[in-house]
């Protein structure tokens, strides 16, 4: 299996402050991760980097077989499929659902003047399809609710058919129907051969969807644990990550935690 990442005493420090300390991690392909760590732990750092976004200040990140740093990111970048909040607050306001989809095969948020190809049209109508959101094609993406916007996003991630998938909070403002609809399409993708290498970032162990493979725990900009996520997502790690005694529960597939008494 070939690494899809491989990132080497990968560092950043912006303003004098270290958001990520020597972070060394492996995705192979066929991989399905989840990050999670307390608020400001550098999981969105992280992803940005593994989206060729953002460049460590030191050590080596590996992306795709190519060198960060070596490699024109404007050929990497549609290789990897980004879904993040900082992405959707870059779609202009009367962006119709059909172009917030068609656009990423140029890799830019609003449509100008290019001119789509048919094939291209037909993929972007697919996959809203897939993600049960083609008769809203025509609307615009800011009159979507939450849940509706993400599935978009989702779907605008997986336009370039990537090689590698990452989803920052994909479940964040979700009620809860719309949370369980997520996580299990989610749940569906992981366990599909055919879909990229996926890397997902939460806040709750409720959202892992079942079939996610590794899991990497982040506090500080350090790594806590990480590997296949049976041994990571135990109540020492996840305790310690948190800072906080937690009792965690692994149900029909399903993950939670609660605050230890
Ligand atoms: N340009 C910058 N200068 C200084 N600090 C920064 C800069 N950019 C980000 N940070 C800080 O880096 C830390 C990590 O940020 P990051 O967004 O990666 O955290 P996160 O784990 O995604 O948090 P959250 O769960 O809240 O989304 C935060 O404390 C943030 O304030
Ligand atoms: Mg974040």
């Amino acid at each position: 299996m070939s690494d899809v990442l491989e990132f080497a005493a990968v560092s950043v420090v912006r303003g004098g402050k270290t958001l990520l300390d020597a972070v060394d991690w492996q995705v192979k392909e066929g991989e399905r991760w989840v990050i999670m760590g307390p608020n400001g732990a550098g999981k969105t750092t992280l992803l940005q980097i593994a989206g060729g976004r953002m460049h460590p200040t030191r050590g080596v990140a590996g992306i795709l077989e190519e060198v960060l740093g070596t490699v024109d990111v404007f050929e990497l970048r549609p290789r990897i499929g980004l879904a993040s909040a900082a992405l959707a607050n870059q779609i202009p306001e009367h962006e119709t659902v059909l172009n917030v989809v068609l656009t990423a095969s140029y890799g830019m948020t609003g449509r100008w003047r290019e001119k789509y190809e048919k094939l291209d049209e037909r993929r972007a109508f697919r996959l809203l399809h897939d993600w049960g959101m083609s008769t809203f094609m025509n609307r615009n993406f800011s009159s979507l609710s939450e849940g509706e916007r993400k599935r978009v996003q989702i779907a605008r991630a997986l336009m370039t058919d990537p090689e590698l998938l990452l989803l920052d909070e994909p479940a964040a403002g979700l009620d809860l129907a719309g949370r369980e609809d997520l996580v299990a399409r989610l749940s569906e993708l992981a366990a599909d051969e055919e879909a990229p290498a996926m890397v997902l970032v939460t806040h709750h162990l409720e959202e892992v969807p079942p079939g996610f493979t590794h899991a990497l725990l982040l506090r500080d900009g350090g790594v806590v644990a990480s590997g296949p996520i049976g041994d990571v997502f135990t109540e020492t790690n996840l305790s310690t990550a948190f800072d906080l005694p937690l009792n965690v529960q692994h149900d029909g597939g399903r993950w939670s935690a609660t605050a230890r008494r």
